[in-house]
């Protein structure tokens, strides 16, 4: 913006960009709830002691990509990066381009990959990445509200790109989501956490080597 349009800003619009730009990242997330409140489905981004829980089970030396749904201003982005190694991939899929538009902005790293997509075209957007198949994929998708048919869409979808011995990683504020995977995965280990706001749930959905 130049010099000449900021002060022909409107006073209402100046507000909301000051407060946005003193919030930083969090004001980012929190204007995608506003706009896309079913979309987004959280106000607050998931704390620390969920991501490095849901991260445990991940074999890291195993993995070469990582796909994470619904990064949001990308909470898992930089503990997945700092965990995966030198030649890994993390392609993240978001369906709002302002929080594609800030990921690519603030995150350089040449793992990195930010999507504008749904997650229900994750076998489209891994092939167009020379990719066959995910390790991991992990979801923070507020599944119980997505439209109609993308939830069973998603986790069908999810199930075929990821290698047999990998899995699917979902966080969710209700146990719902466990639903969606069991349709597809036969063994998920489940945990909670407490100390998230507010506080979730956490699914682990495994793909073993005997299934077809
Ligand atoms: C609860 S937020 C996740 C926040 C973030 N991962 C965290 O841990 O703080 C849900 C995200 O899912 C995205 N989303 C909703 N539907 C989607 C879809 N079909 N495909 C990909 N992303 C989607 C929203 O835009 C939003 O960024």
């Amino acid at each position: 913006m130049s010099s000449t349009e900021i002060a022909r800003e409107a006073l209402p619009q100046k507000l909301k960009r000051k407060i946005k730009q003193s919030l930083g990242p969090w004001g980012v997330f929190i204007e995608g709830f506003i706009r896309h409140p079913v979309m987004v489905g959280s106000i607050v981004p998931s704390s620390r002691f969920t991501i490095r829980r849901m991260l445990a089970p991940v074999d890291w030396d195993n993995c070469k990509l990582f796909v994470e749904y619904g990064p949001g201003i990308g909470t898992f982005c930089r503990p997945v990066l700092d965990r995966l190694g030198r030649d890994g991939t993390l392609i993240v899929i978001d369906t709002n381009p302002d929080f594609i538009e800030y990921l690519r902005r603030t995150i350089t790293d040449s793992r990195f990959i930010a999507v504008l997509g749904s997650a229900a075209d994750v076998e489209d957007i891994v092939r167009q990445h020379g990719h066959e198949k995910a390790d991991y994929v992990l979801s923070g998708l507020p599944f119980s509200t997505l439209p109609d048919g993308v939830g069973p869409a998603i986790a069908a979808a999810t199930h075929r790109v990821i290698r047999k011995g990998g899995a699917f990683l979902v966080y969710q504020f209700t146990p719902r989501a466990r639903d969606f995977m069991a349709r597809h995965f036969r063994r998920i280990d489940s945990g909670y956490e407490m100390v998230n706001v507010p506080p979730c749930c956490l699914f682990w959905g495994w793909k073993d080597e005997d299934e077809g």
